[in-house]
């Protein structure tokens, strides 16, 4: 089968054309999907590779259609024929292949109004946005209680998981304020946020320290890291969260102006398939929306990561299978 493989430790990819196909006698516990398409996360060819018996992959998350059913006995959540999505484990390999071994926890339905690119494009964004919102910043989901009062601030709102991070926190009534730059304002109120800070004219700490009482925030999801993790902690008010995803929050951490009780926290996303369900319901029920900046052909790999790496995506970058 054809799969975007990578050579050892190095971001070297190459199209292999006669890469093997998981089999169910090989993968025993997990269905066989062919898969339609995936989408890309930037950095990922920096993150750990998976175990040494495997080729590294790219692609964490995927869109296709159950082929074969795990062989072990017990109930089965989906049946062959059945259209699946979501994001697998990363220490695993990715899903740039034609087909892919995947454990029914990391699967759900695709939603019925998302074609293959824009089902692609949703799980680990939109899952990394509900874990830092409403796991590590404990803020509650849309339906779970009131989150009257609290406001987030969310940096790259126009990246994959910034989308999702405003939709949902829009969704759970805090009030956002997201970052972006010029092209994508507009687009970022659209998607909720009540303010749209655009970095090109807007500097984050002299826009709080304008009005710092009521400009702080609860929760800073910081989806850049760097010089914007650190500015993140000076944003946020007594008690507040300051939740990253691009690098450890503490290894950012100033050493002064930063609120009492400011907690930070970096965590990698997880696959989870009752979130993931919860996702689908909101994509069907029209609350939320895919973002899919661009999708590529498989063959166009390289011009595909090139895109991924410039840093301005709008949403996600996915390769068609
Ligand atoms: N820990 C985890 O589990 C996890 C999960 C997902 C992602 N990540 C990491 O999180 C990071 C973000 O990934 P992503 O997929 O959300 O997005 P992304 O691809 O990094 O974001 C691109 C977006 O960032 C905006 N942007 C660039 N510079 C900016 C700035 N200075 N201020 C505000 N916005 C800026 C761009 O908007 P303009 O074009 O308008 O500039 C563009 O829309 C990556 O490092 C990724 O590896 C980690």
């Amino acid at each position: 089968m054809r799969a975007l493989t990578r050579t050892g430790s190095s971001k070297n990819l190459t199209l292999d054309t006669a890469h093997p196909k998981p089999t169910s006698n090989g993968f025993p516990n997990d269905y066989i999907v062919q898969v339609k398409a995936t989408a890309l996360t930037r950095g990922e060819l920096t993150w750990p590779e998976p175990l040494e018996s495997e080729i590294p992959i790219p692609g964490y998350d995927l869109a296709g259609v159950v082929v074969a059913v795990p062989r072990t006995p017990g109930p089965k959540a989906y049946q062959v024929g059945d259209e699946v999505y979501g994001l697998t484990n990363p220490y695993k390999q990715g899903n740039a292949r034609a087909f892919a071994a995947v454990d029914e926890r990391e699967l759900a339905l695709k939603p019925k109004n998302l074609n293959w690119e824009e089902a692609a494009a949703v799980p680990l964004s939109a899952l990394s946005a509900y874990q830092g919102l409403f796991v590590h910043g404990k803020l509650d989901a849309p339906g779970k209680g009131s989150n009257e009062g609290k406001r987030v601030l969310v940096t790259a709102a126009s990246g994959g998981v910034g989308v999702w991070a405003v939709q949902l926190a829009h969704q759970a009534g805090v009030n956002v304020v997201g970052t972006c730059g010029p092209s994508n304002v507009d687009f970022v109120k659209d998607l909720g946020a009540d303010t749209v800070l655009d970095y090109t004219k807007t500097d984050l700490l002299s826009w709080i320290n304008e009005d710092p009482e009521n400009r702080n925030f609860d929760v800073v999801l910081d989806c850049i890291g760097g010089q914007t993790l650190t500015d993140s902690w000076k944003c946020a008010r007594k008690d507040g969260n300051i939740v990253s995803v691009a690098e450890p929050a503490d290894s950012k951490k100033p050493s002064d102006g930063v609120a009492e009780g400011v907690q930070g926290v970096w965590f990698i996303v997880e696959a989870n398939r009752g979130q993931l369900e919860q996702i689908t319901n909101w994509i069907e029920q029209g609350k939320c929306r895919s973002q899919v900046d661009q999708a590529f052909e498989l063959e166009d790999w390289e011009e595909a990561f090139e895109r991924l790496e410039g840093g301005h995506a709008r949403g996600k970058i996915v390769l068609k299978m």
